[in-house]
């Protein structure tokens, strides 16, 4: 690691893991890396328990009743496609939102090329929030899914999910949300908002490393499998498996992931995610009041700090964002993202595209000092700009 690194990109992939949480999972994968669930030997039933505990903290997280239906993939666009794929069907309409991610809008734009499916997004305000109200106006007869972001990762607004869910719930269809940006870190409550099924990746707040992520699907929801292979069970029959998780799970899993996922959990539940959102928006309020002391420099969508994760996007007034994020690497060791962040429909609407801004994310371990450092890079490029 670069050792005077101040690591902003977190939005991206949390950097650093949890102390000691890569090392305690090579261990655990040294001691039990066998394939879970398939053999008839003490130790792969003891892989298959570690998998199995980690499903069941992951449902009680999003709290969702059954742990089977806590399904594990490589990432949250894994699971976003394994949804869409297992769900629509020619004539099917789906309303989701210009907040999306291109894992959202990528997959949904491909299946309506293929003449397969229609879909309307719904826009958002000035602040960075839906109106589930125009969630509502968009739900058409046909209308399948509602596939919408919990955590913009551009702006860093929270979405009224829990509003959404309770206008899905009455109209009867279901409502699935894209995780990846708040799971692990802002609260998710499948049962309480209505929720059918969440898309989560692993890498990001739920400290876990690269290639792990996941769906956790409601008991009501139907989503055919749309991969099918060896699950371990039932091998004399040539139908997958319709039983979760296999029904959603071919092919042998990733279990050393799955267990480097376990010790980003361990520090989850150790500390809570209020605690883990609260000293992140700390910090966010700190660079937050420190760049808007700058003349030069705007931020978006960040007036306020309730219903906010801690995530700044800024321009830098006639900069374009590549250059900014490149002088604060070159010049002062800071690792932020510029650019559209894969969400192209949220520069339009703020008027950012498409160059995009530069994106602060800060993450558990960021420090008060980080922060410092980045307020007075950003200060000196702000005199610099103003010549
Ligand atoms: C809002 C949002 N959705 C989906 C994704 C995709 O996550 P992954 O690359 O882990 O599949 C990201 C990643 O940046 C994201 O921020």
């Amino acid at each position: 690691m670069n050792p005077g690194i101040i690591y902003l990109d977190n939005a991206a992939t949390t950097f650093p893991k949890p102390d000691g949480a890569l090392d305690r999972m090579i261990e655990s994968y040294r001691k039990k890396g066998v394939s879970p669930g398939r053999g008839s030997y003490d130790l792969a039933f003891e892989a298959e328990d570690i998998v199995y505990d980690v499903r069941s903290r992951l449902a009680k997280l999003f709290n969702n009743p059954d742990l089977k239906r806590i399904v594990f993939t490589s990432n949250a666009t894994d699971s976003i496609n394994i949804v869409l794929q297992g769900m629509l069907n020619r004539g099917d309409h789906v309303v989701s939102t210009r907040l999306e991610h291109n894992s959202v809008l990528r997959p949904l734009y491909h299946l309506r090329k293929k003449g397969i499916i229609t879909y309307d997004l719904a826009g958002f305000d000035q602040k960075g929030f839906i109106d589930p109200d125009d969630i509502s106006r968009l739900i058409r007869d046909n209308t399948r899914l509602v596939l919408i972001n919990h955590v913009s990762n551009a702006l860093g607004t929270i979405q009224p999910i829990k509003e959404t869910g309770r206008i899905c719930a009455e109209k009867g269809v279901p409502l699935v949300i894209d995780a990846a940006q708040s799971a692990g870190v802002i609260p998710v409550n499948m049962q309480d908002w209505n929720v059918s099924a969440v898309a989560f990746t692993g890498h990001k707040s739920l400290l876990g490393p690269t290639g792990t992520g996941g769906l956790a699907v409601s008991p009501d929801l139907v989503i055919e499998p749309s991969r099918f292979g060896g699950t371990g069970i039932d091998s004399e029959n040539l139908l997958h498996n319709e039983t979760y998780p296999h029904r959603l799970e071919a092919g042998t899993i990733n279990l050393i992931g799955i267990m480097g996922l376990s010790e980003g959990l361990k520090y989850i539940e150790k500390t809570g995610i209020e605690a883990i959102h609260k000293q992140e928006m700390r910090l966010f309020i700190k660079l937050r009041e420190g760049l808007s002391n700058l003349e030069t420099v705007d931020y978006y969508c960040a007036e306020g700090s309730e219903n906010h994760a801690a995530l700044l996007s800024v321009n830098i007034n006639g900069m374009d964002p590549g250059d900014a994020g490149s002088i604060l690497d070159a010049d002062y060791n800071i690792a932020v993202r510029s650019g559209l962040h894969c969400a192209p429909l949220v520069h339009e609407v703020i008027k950012t595209y498409p160059r995009g801004t530069v994106r602060f994310s800060i993450g558990p371990f960021n420090t008060v000092e980080h922060i410092e450092k980045a307020i007075e890079a950003m200060a000196a490029i702000d005199r610099f700009n103003r010549g």
